[in-house]
């Protein structure tokens, strides 16, 4: 029987498109997944995520504050808890972003009553009520299950600022910084994973020339110190330099030389890149209303990504062979034009199923880098760029982007298993047809990722695996009618992960994804 006509679609709702839309004479692409040659850890830091206080990042879309009618517990709100505890977000890093460095952690400790209302000068200039403080940030972490990163002041602070402050978060409770910890509620010391020493240093975080920044980085890599006595060894605090803005090398030759010829006092365990989807500088493309021209267009721009990350990767690799160092995304996300009606300052975009598509590809890339890319930070969390999830005071709607995120959980941690395809190159815009990578998670189980670019067709994919048996596949499938498809707070459910199946046949798996689709399967031997 010819393969075309084993094919079954995602489900029975797509079943009579795919026989319309499918002619029997569209290739397949057939995957080779190499289960016998295990590649590195995808580490679950490359699903991390960004809250700045940017418009309402923190300030409604986290924090309602202790009062407020909208279920919370010590004002964090419950329903966005519980929708990211669904993610198992790995990291969160905060204040900012821009933000991070004009932002002094005094002003954000204590009584609420006490504490100073700022302007928030980067975003807006929106009163600042630091409400929500590092105390909060911590609380906020520890209910929905994640892990700091904090990002110093670098620009507009002192190392004996960023130093008390870690002392504060940091140190035992019978030092004084420790006690002032205790008198505002956690004796034990906090956890803090990583230290972002600056943000975009070239930028917003001072326009420092490299060798400036690079002399800055020795003093807070030495003097920031983390006290918590369980962070020694693998769990030692990880420190993260500013590296590259986008394709510019500068920073990242600066970095890695001086990182090179270091000496005792000081130390490295990541080097940051920033790069954010917009077809163009400033961003001129909208988040809704866009047909397959623009989907195209920004794809093709999300997948320069690939050649961002070789381009540093080659740089590093001179200096770090043995990927000491790794290659820390953390700000990337689609950064589209302000939604009409919007305060332009607080960067409120919606998220379409083109978004979901990216977000896909992005964590592909990432993970066929993870040798190198070991942690990411999509910007950002909640109502800012491309959010997780979007508020409206009571009301939350989850956005496609989100259900990515659910349905790539179980590569968290997982051994890369390197996939060979051929992707080929799609009629319109010269996008290629498909993307896939393959893991084996913790517990042994494998799992597929697939993602068809092209907008208007199926791709018929048949998967053949060694090292490994496939007698079947089941997962979730992202789709929905249009490119420009969206989830709103009066229709939550247009763009849903559904079930989907892939069929065995004699040499592994066959799958029919819709057109403009991510899915996620689990293999079963
Ligand atoms: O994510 C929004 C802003 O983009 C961040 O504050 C800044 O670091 C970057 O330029």
């Amino acid at each position: 029987m010819p393969r075309a006509s084993l094919l079954v679609c995602a489900s029975a709702i797509f079943k009579a498109a795919c026989a319309l839309a499918a002619p029997v004479t569209q290739p397949v692409v057939e995957l080779h997944v190499d289960g016998a040659h295990p590649g590195p850890t995808i580490d679950r830091d490359i699903f991390g995520q960004f809250a700045e206080h940017l418009g309402n990042g923190v300030y409604g879309g986290i924090w309602v504050g202790k009062d407020s009618k909208i279920p919370n517990v010590r004002g964090i709100r419950s329903d966005v808890v519980a929708a990211l505890r669904d993610l198992h977000v790995p990291n969160v890093r905060w204040p900012g972003g821009c933000f991070a460095d004009e932002y002094h952690w005094r002003d954000g400790i204590g009584a609420a009553a006490n504490r100073k209302t700022t302007v928030n000068a980067n975003w807006g200039n929106a009163l600042e009520t630091n409400s929500f403080g590092t105390d909060e940030y911590m609380d906020f972490l520890s209910q929905i299950g994640s892990e700091a990163y904090i990002s110093v002041n670098v620009g507009s602070g002192t190392v004996a600022e960023a130093a008390a402050w870690m002392a504060y978060m940091t140190a035992d409770a019978a030092t004084s910084a420790g006690k002032e910890r205790a008198a505002n509620g956690h004796p034990a010391p906090y956890r803090v994973k990583f230290l972002g020493i600056g943000n975009e240093s070239w930028g917003c975080g001072g326009a420092m020339t490299p060798d400036y920044y690079v002399s800055q980085l020795k003093l807070y890599a030495r003097y920031v110190r983390n006290y918590n006595a369980s962070q020694t060894g693998e769990r030692a605090m990880r420190r993260v330099a500013v590296g590259a803005d986008g394709s510019k090398t500068d920073y990242v030759e600066a970095v890695m030389e001086a990182w090179h010829g270091r000496v005792w006092s000081w130390d490295l365990e990541g080097l940051s890149l920033h790069s954010y989807t917009s077809a163009g500088w400033p961003p001129t493309h909208p988040s809704t209303h866009f047909g397959v021209g623009e989907y195209t267009l920004l794809l093709k721009d999300a997948l320069r990504m690939e050649s961002l990350i070789a381009q540093h990767s080659r740089i590093m690799d001179q200096y770090d062979p043995q990927k000491k160092i790794p290659l820390v995304v953390d700000e990337w996300g689609a950064w589209l034009t302000p939604l009409p009606g919007s305060n332009p300052g607080f960067l409120v975009q919606q998220n379409s199923l083109r978004d979901a598509i990216l977000a896909a590809l992005n964590l592909d890339i990432f993970a066929r880098h993870a040798d190198r890319v070991r942690m990411a930070n999509i910007a950002q969390m909640v109502n800012v760029l491309q959010a997780m999830i979007m508020t409206d005071h009571e009301r939350m709607v989850l956005t496609p982007t989100y259900y990515v995120f659910r349905m790539y959980a179980p590569f968290q941690d997982a051994t890369l298993i390197p996939v060979r395809f051929d992707a080929g190159s799609q009629d319109i815009g010269g996008l290629p047809r498909v993307d896939a990578i393959a893991a084996r998670d913790v517990q042994g189980k494998i799992w597929l990722a697939a993602v068809n670019l092209d907008p208007q067709r199926p791709a018929r994919i048949h998967a053949s695996f060694t090292g490994t048996a496939a007698r079947r596949a089941h997962g979730q499938v992202l789709t929905a009618g249009q490119v420009d498809s969206i989830d709103t707070f009066e229709s939550p459910h247009v763009v849903q992960p559904i079930s989907i199946d892939g069929v065995a046949d004699a040499s592994g798996i066959l799958l029919e994804l819709p057109a403009k689709s991510v899915a996620v399967l689990r293999v079963e031997p």
